[in-house]
């Protein structure tokens, strides 16, 4: 067989890159040909059907308790198996307190997608979370770099044992015990991929410090980000992956909290208010019919979305005003020096 192993992974600040090529590593070791693929360089509408008798694994982040919506695209339209096995793995948010590693939540990640590659005639061999470091930087600092490194050094362990009984043709679903709570959280996962993210795609900006590198730009893996009055504008591309605000040479991409707490308070106290007196004054809504509240709701989250989307504009706009662009530098967290930017991933890789 020409290529027994494939690796395919999506990354934003490269936890699950690493795994991928830790993964494989394992496979060099063993003397089984391999490759690594990163989705965001391929064409992702044409990829060819495995060998009959390969295996092909997916490691991608979780992002709202799912697979970011990169990943799950590319295994919905991932050719049918020819006698394939398949595994699946995601990154989750790690942390550590005192000497405890603590994991993140996968909610539908692995079950989805699964389910998908089943349908395709997979036989699913493996599934397994890996809670490295948490990316998440619009929510909560940067972790300390020696924490980072020690939950790699644990995260390494993990995936190397999980690769050795793959490849020595055991069957691995470690993600089992973690069935129930996956399915307890899976509304949130819907509601973050409908509604979610799209907010958090929208709450990045460059600040003055931007030297219009394009660096953000070029390496998007999503190409999300685009230039609007000679600025980086971040569209609904956007997969919230972190890499750009990470990455950037001169910390000017910020997470604008103070915009995101103000237009939500805006969306709830004013314009919904306004909203639901306005649908009541048209129609009576029975309290007791739950399509006509699931109908309201939905026209909730649509207005929701077009408030986003006019206000972003608005926002990008109003960043050229020195006063507003200093009121709105002032209420992002993320600008103060305590709240870290996540980077050591890509350095670690190196260790492989
Ligand atoms: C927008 C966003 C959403 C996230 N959602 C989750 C989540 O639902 N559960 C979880 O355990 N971790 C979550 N995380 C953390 C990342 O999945 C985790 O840090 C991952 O290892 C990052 O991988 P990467 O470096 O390959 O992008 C989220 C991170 C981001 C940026
Ligand atoms: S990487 Fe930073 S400095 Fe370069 S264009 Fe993007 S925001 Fe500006
Ligand atoms: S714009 Fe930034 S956060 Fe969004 S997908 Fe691209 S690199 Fe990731």
């Amino acid at each position: 067989m020409e290529k027994p192993l494939l690796v395919y992974f999506f990354s934003g600040t490269g936890n699950a890159r690493n795994v991928a090529h830790w993964f494989t590593g394992v496979a060099q070791e063993m003397s089984i040909t391999n490759e690594t693929i990163d989705i965001a360089k391929v064409d992702r509408k044409n990829i060819q059907p495995l060998p009959p008798g390969s295996m092909v694994g997916f490691v991608s982040p979780t992002h709202g308790f799912n697979y970011p919506p990169a990943m799950m695209y590319f295994i919905f339209r991932f050719p049918r198996s020819r006698g394939n096995s398949a595994f699946l793995m995601n990154t989750r948010a790690g942390m550590k307190l005192s000497k405890w590693f603590l994991p993140g939540l996968s909610g539908l990640a692995l079950w989805l997608s699964a389910l998908v590659l089943l349908f395709k005639g997979y036989r699913i061999v493996g599934l397994r979370s890996v809670d490295l470091p948490s990316n998440w930087i619009s929510f909560h600092p940067g972790l300390k770099e020696n924490v980072v490194k020690s939950i790699y050094e644990h995260c390494k362990g993990v995936t190397v044992k999980f690769a050795t009984k793959i490849l020595s043709g055991k069957k691995v679903y470690t993600a089992f015990r973690d069935i129930i709570q996956d399915l307890l959280i899976s509304p949130v996962s819907i509601g973050y991929f409908f509604v979610g993210r799209f907010i958090l795609a929208k709450s990045f900006y460059a600040t003055n410090a931007c030297d219009k590198c394009d660096l953000c730009i070029n390496n998007c893996p999503v190409k999300a980000i685009l230039t609007v009055d000679n600025r980086p504008f971040w569209s609904y591309r956007c997969e919230s992956c972190m890499r750009c605000m990470n990455d950037c040479p001169k910390r000017a991409i910020e997470t604008a909290h103070g915009y995101i707490i103000g237009i939500m308070c805006l969306l709830n106290m004013g314009i919904m208010i306004w909203f639901w007196q306005w649908v009541s004054g048209f129609i009576n809504i029975p309290e007791h019919n739950g399509w006509a509240q699931t109908g309201v709701t939905l026209s909730g989250w649509v207005l929701t979305f077009a408030v986003m989307v006019v206000s972003y504009r608005i926002f990008h706009y109003l960043l050229r005003i020195p006063v507003i662009r200093q009121l709105f530098y002032y209420t992002s967290f993320t600008k103060y020096k305590f709240w870290r930017r996540y980077k050591p991933s890509r350095k670690m890789v190196a260790g492989i």
